[in-house]
C-alpha cells in the first residue's frame, strides 16, 4: 500500500489493483477464474493438495481433464466425430505437426498468406512437403482477407490452411474460404470469440493465451475422419493419432493449463455462451473503430486503421496517428492511464488494442475516451 493520497495510475499498479491490459498474448483473462485458480493453486476441490501438485494420471486431474472436454464441446459444439486434445508446444509446433500428419509425398498443401503467423506456418511446411501459396497478402501489407475470387486454390489438395485471426495487422475472415478440400484453421487469436461451425473443418488448433487460459497449452479440434488418413511412424509427440489414443496424457500434461481451460469453458458457458461473446466483442470493437472513423472535420481522419475495413479483426485492433512520434506520445499517455499494451507489434509499429473475450468494456470505453481528447489536443 502507498501512503499517498492521490493515486497515480503507477501507483495502481504497485498497490497490485489491476489496470486494462490491452496485450495481444498472454492477455486478459477471466478474473473470476483468476480468483478461482489463486485458490485452487493452494487446495484443490479440499483435497489438501494444490492444482500444481496433483498426478497428471490420478482422479482428480482425470475429473479435470474430462470436465474441461466435456464443456469444450458444448461450448463450441463439437460432435464425437471430433476429437478434443490439449497439447503442448504453443501453436506454432501445429505448424509443423499438420503437415508432418497431412501432407504426404505426391501431394499439394494450399496455404492462404495472411500474415506473420501463415507466413511462418509455410515456413515449417516447406520444410516437410509440397505447398501452393493459394493468396499472398504480403504483396498488399497484409492489409485484407481474399474475397473468394482471390484464391488459387489447387485441384486436390491434401488441405487448405489458413489463419481466421491475423493477431498483428488486426485483420479476421468473417467466414471460413469455401473449399472442398479438408480445411486447417490457426484460430489462436479468435478460438471462441464468436460461434464457430466446426463441421465445416478437418482441423482447428489454438495457443491458449490469448481467449482461453496461460501459454504452454494448445486445443486441437481434429476430425476423427482426417485422422484415419494421417501418416504412420511419426514420433510419439508429433503425431496427433497417439495423443488422440491416449486422451492428451501421451506424457505429463499441462496440468495447469487444462484446468485453467476447463474453467474458462465453464465462465463462456455460465455468460451465456458464444453467442453472447460474439455480441460483446463485436460491440466493444465498435467503441474503438468508431473513433478511428470519426472525421475531425471535413474529409479529415487523425486515426488510420492499419487494416481495410471489411477485414476488420473484432479481437486485435490495429490504428496509428498522423505520426511515429505521436504514436509513441500516445502509448506513453495511455500508460500514465493504466491502460498497458498498445504499443503495436514490431513490425508494423502503430498502435494495437486486443481485446479478447475477457477483456472489459470499460476498457475500450476508457480508450475511446484517451483516443478522442489526444485527436484533439494534437491535431
Ligand atoms: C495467430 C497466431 N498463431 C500462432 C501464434 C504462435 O503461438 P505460440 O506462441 O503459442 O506458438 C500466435 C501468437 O501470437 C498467433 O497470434
Amino acid at each position: 500500500m502507498t501512503t499517498t493520497t492521490t493515486t497515480t495510475p503507477t501507483d495502481r499498479d504497485r498497490t497490485g489493483e489491476r489496470i486494462f491490459n490491452f496485450s495481444a498474448g498472454p492477455a486478459t483473462l477471466p478474473e473470476e477464474v483468476l480468483r478461482q485458480a489463486q485458490s485452487d493453486i493452494f487446495n484443490i476441490a479440499g483435497t489438501g493438495i494444490g492444482i500444481l501438485e496433483h498426478s497428471h494420471r490420478g482422479s482428480l486431474f482425470t475429473r479435470i481433464i474430462e470436465e474441461a472436454e466435456a464443456a469444450c464441446r458444448r461450448v463450441a459444439g463439437i460432435s464425437d466425430d471430433y476429437h478434443v486434445l490439449f497439447l503442448q508446444g504453443g501453436a506454432t509446433l501445429q505448424f509443423a505437426m499438420v503437415p508432418m500428419n497431412f501432407l504426404p509425398a505426391g501431394k499439394v498443401a494450399d496455404y492462404l498468406d495472411t500474415g506473420s503467423w501463415t507466413s511462418k506456418a509455410i515456413k515449417e511446411a516447406r520444410l516437410l512437403g509440397s505447398l501452393n501459396i493459394a493468396f499472398d497478402g504480403g504483396k498488399r501489407g497484409y492489409d485484407h482477407i481474399p474475397a473468394a475470387h482471390e484464391l488459387s486454390l489447387s485441384r486436390d489438395a491434401a488441405y487448405v490452411y489458413f489463419c481466421s485471426n491475423n493477431t498483428i495487422v488486426g485483420t479476421e475472415y468473417s467466414e471460413p474460404p469455401a473449399t472442398d478440400a479438408p480445411l486447417v484453421c490457426d484460430a489462436s487469436s479468435d478460438i471462441l470469440s464468436r460461434p464457430i461451425d466446426v463441421a465445416r473443418y478437418a482441423l482447428v488448433f489454438a495457443g491458449a493465451q490469448k481467449n482461453l487460459g496461460p501459454a504452454g497449452c494448445t486445443l486441437v479440434i481434429v476430425s476423427k475422419d482426417f485422422l484415419r488418413g494421417a501418416r504412420d511412424q511419426l514420433p510419439s509427440m508429433l503425431d496427433y493419432r497417439q495423443h488422440a489414443a491416449q486422451g492428451s496424457r501421451l506424457n505429463t500434461a499441462p496440468v495447469f493449463g487444462i484446468y485453467f481451460m476447463g474453467e474458462v469453458f465453464k465462465w463462456i458457458e455460465r455468460q451465456g455462451g458464444l453467442e453472447v461473446m460474439a455480441r460483446r466483442n463485436r460491440e466493444k470493437a465498435r467503441i474503438i473503430y468508431d473513433v478511428i472513423d470519426s472525421a475531425l472535420g471535413v474529409g479529415t481522419t487523425f486515426y488510420r486503421g492499419m487494416a481495410r475495413s471489411d477485414s476488420r479483426s473484432m479481437m486485435n485492433l490495429t490504428f496509428r496517428t498522423p505520426s511515429d512520434d505521436l504514436d509513441e506520445k500516445f502509448v506513453t499517455q495511455a500508460r500514465q492511464l493504466g491502460m498497458e499494451g498498445l504499443k503495436g507489434h514490431r513490425s508494423v509499429g502503430g498502435m494495437r488494442a486486443s481485446i479478447y473475450n475477457a477483456f472489459p468494456r470499460a476498457g475500450c470505453e476508457a480508450l475511446a475516451a484517451l483516443m478522442k481528447d489526444f485527436a484533439k489536443k494534437n491535431s
